[in-house]
């Protein structure tokens, strides 16, 4: 199916689902978010250190109407649970509930500008949650541009930047701006190289026939739920590194890193320091090969990532393992674990050349194992470097 169709055939489920909850009427407007994946820079854009990630043709679709009171009701084709609360209404659902990232969503609008009026909503989303492809941030990022627009609100990319981080807080991952930057900002057909504070957003083409396949382990990583802890120490660590090496950031560490007393961290935070400065470099490296079309490059630049997040932070796991390793042997030129980790999907790059066949190889070694949890539609696709929702 196209993007457009794709798209398109969203927001006729996500339409249908908010008149058979909320009852039939005009004034039905949508919001199309896309999903992202991280080409490479992982676990340093709440540093503020530059990272590479590309907004894919799957997301989320959020129909909604105005209501005539300060209710927000909001039901998801993928969601037992509906939601339906106040605004400025400020208590959290139970950890891992949905609701919280539209509670999340209606804090930062609320913080922002001034809202008075309540949505009905219903969310259809074609991303599989959990799996390190920012299914939680389209949802915050749509629902608040939903709610803003029902009030409107048309804000720009850098209104929402500056306070969509520090909302996704409220859910508990103290994660970074990458993933709303790339939702919100992502070009067709290329890559975006984000810098933080001040934020820039550079769309870096893609060579058009390099191949970036997105496949699933099978195993799901909830950012809401267990992993939050997880998530956060690492992000401990890297700071209590900084503060014991007296730096004022990473920024600042990068000039000079090969020279610093790391002997006097912690294990856990030398460990993540060396990750940290070395993935930032990674980054450099490969926006240079992406412009200089340097496909072996960018292949190992992704491996070393991997072997990085497997044996320095150890936030891999023997599934995502397995499926690079198997996706390497069937041909790709690189690949790793994409996300915040601990389970989610891998992404490969392969050449338009060999992609059927790579894709065949992981059908047979990795997922035949497993068929009875395999949706082909869903977890193993190329991902179409694709517009996010703000640009046209
Ligand atoms: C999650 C966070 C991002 C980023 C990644 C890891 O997706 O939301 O901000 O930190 O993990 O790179």
């Amino acid at each position: 199916m196209s993007l457009a169709n794709l798209r398109s055939f969203l927001a006729e489920e996500a339409s249908a689902l908010l008149q058979d909850h909320f009852g039939p009427g005009p004034g039905i407007q949508t919001v199309f978010v896309p999903g992202r994946v991280n080409l490479i820079g992982e676990h340093i854009d709440y540093y503020d250190l530059p990272v590479l990630p590309m907004a894919i043709g799957r997301g989320i679709c959020i129909a909604y109407r105005h209501r005539p009171d300060r209710k927000v009701c909001a039901v998801s084709n993928s969601q037992r649970t509906k939601a339906v609360f106040e605004l400025s209404h400020h208590e959290k659902a139970p950890p891992g509930s949905w609701i919280n990232y539209l509670l999340a969503a209606e804090a930062v609008a609320g913080n922002g500008w001034i809202i008075e009026t309540g949505i009905d909503a219903a969310v259809a989303s074609n991303l599989p949650s959990a799996a390190g492809l920012s299914s939680s941030s389209a949802l915050l990022v749509g629902f608040t541009i939903a709610l803003l627009r029902a009030n409107g609100v048309e804000p720009s990319i850098r209104e929402l930047m500056a306070l969509l981080p520090e909302g996704e807080q409220f859910v508990g991952t103290r994660g970074g701006g990458m993933d709303h930057a790339a939702v919100l900002a992502g070009c067709p057909r290329c890559a975006l190289h984000i810098r933080f504070s001040p934020l820039q957003l550079a769309p870096i083409p893609i060579p058009f026939d390099w191949r970036f396949l997105v496949a699933h382990s099978l195993t799901t990583a909830e950012k809401s739920g267990a992993v939050r802890e997880k998530y956060n120490a690492l992000r401990m660590a890297g700071t209590g590194a900084l503060q014991k090496l007296c730096l004022p950031s990473y920024a600042a560490a990068l000039q000079n890193y090969e020279n610093l007393p790391v002997e006097n961290l912690g294990e856990s935070e030398r460990k993540v320091f060396r990750h940290v400065c070395k993935e930032a470099q990674r980054v450099g490296g490969a926006v240079e090969a992406l412009q200089a079309n340097d496909f072996a490059r960018f292949g190992s630049l992704l491996n070393q990532s991997h072997e990085s997040l497997r044996d320095g932070l150890q936030i891999s796991n023997d599934p995502v393992n397995t499926l690079v390793e198997t996706v390497l042997q069937a041909g790709a030129e690189g690949a790793r674990m994409t996300g915040a980790g601990f389970g989610g999907c891998v992404i490969a790059l392969c050449h338009a050349h060999n992609i059927d066949s790579v894709q065949e190889a992981l059908r047979q070694r990795y997922y035949a194992k497993q068929l009875d949890q395999f949706d082909s539609d869903n977890h193993l696709f190329i991902a179409e470097p694709s517009a996010g929702a703000l640009i046209e």
